[in-house]
């Protein structure tokens, strides 16, 4: 099967390939694809860049280039809920676009008329992903994930996501994704390890723990592939 596993940064890939063995390199539309086989799996990685635009753009990639039959996000996050410490991993139930605001015609808070306020995630992977988190002996934590082109580093901005979505972690990347899979038919997993939790220390938290929460959803994301089967 090919899979798909994408990321929004440099960091949040790196130790995905620095695991994959060897790979090829391929550019297009204006970013570089990494193909490489993997546990009997052929593998399309890359990092999209941050925001719901380049991440739609990568995801689409992977499918219609690529022939990305499954597709996997892993990357850091914002924690909202108080369960979530950094470091914790949080797999997204579903997702929504936080910034979507066409409320003055009356639609609520992130929907687009004929789309999903709420993008979905593969119940198979979870399932999958809650079995991996019992044998590797980790906490797996499952919720909304809320994303827009924001990095939210206030109080008032979070309480209101949370309040809004009844969202327990944010990001910048999730539900363009899941947006992307839902319309092409690809079972989509996006997992994120929380870096911060999007308040006044955000920016501190997050350029501190970038690397190493990247590096606990990367991990759990191959032995993710590991166990998928065709
Ligand atoms: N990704 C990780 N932390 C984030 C935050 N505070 N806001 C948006 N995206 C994030």
């Amino acid at each position: 099967m090919t899979i798909a596993i994408m990321g929004a940064m440099r960091e949040e890939i790196e130790p995905i390939l620095e695991n994959v063995g060897e790979y090829q390199t391929h550019e297009y539309a204006g970013n570089v694809f990494y193909t490489c086989s993997y546990a009997e799996h052929n593998l399309v990685i890359a990092y999209s860049k941050i925001g719901k635009v380049f991440s739609a753009i990568t995801a689409t990639v992977m499918i219609e280039r690529f022939g990305a039959q499954k597709l996997l996000f892993s990357g850091v996050a914002g924690g909202i809920s108080d369960e979530l410490a950094i470091g914790d991993l949080i797999m997204a139930t579903q997702l929504c676009q936080h910034d979507v605001d066409i409320t003055a015609f009356g639609h609520p808070d992130g929907f687009i008329p004929e789309g999903t306020l709420m993008a979905p995630t593969d119940d198979e992977m979870r399932s999958l992903a809650g079995e991996i988190a019992i044998d590797m002996g980790v906490e797996l934590y499952e919720g909304i994930i809320a994303t827009g082109d924001q990095f939210v580093a206030s109080l008032e901005r979070k309480n209101w996501i949370a309040k809004t979505f009844n969202a327990d972690a944010l990001e910048m990347e999730g539900a363009s994704v899941a947006c992307v899979c839902q319309n092409f038919g690809i079972p989509c997993f996006v997992l994120r390890a929380i870096s911060d939790t999007a308040n006044g220390g955000a920016v501190e938290d997050f350029d501190a723990f970038l690397k190493t929460s990247a590096q606990v959803s990367a991990r759990f994301v191959l032995e993710m592939v590991k166990r998928i089967e065709d």
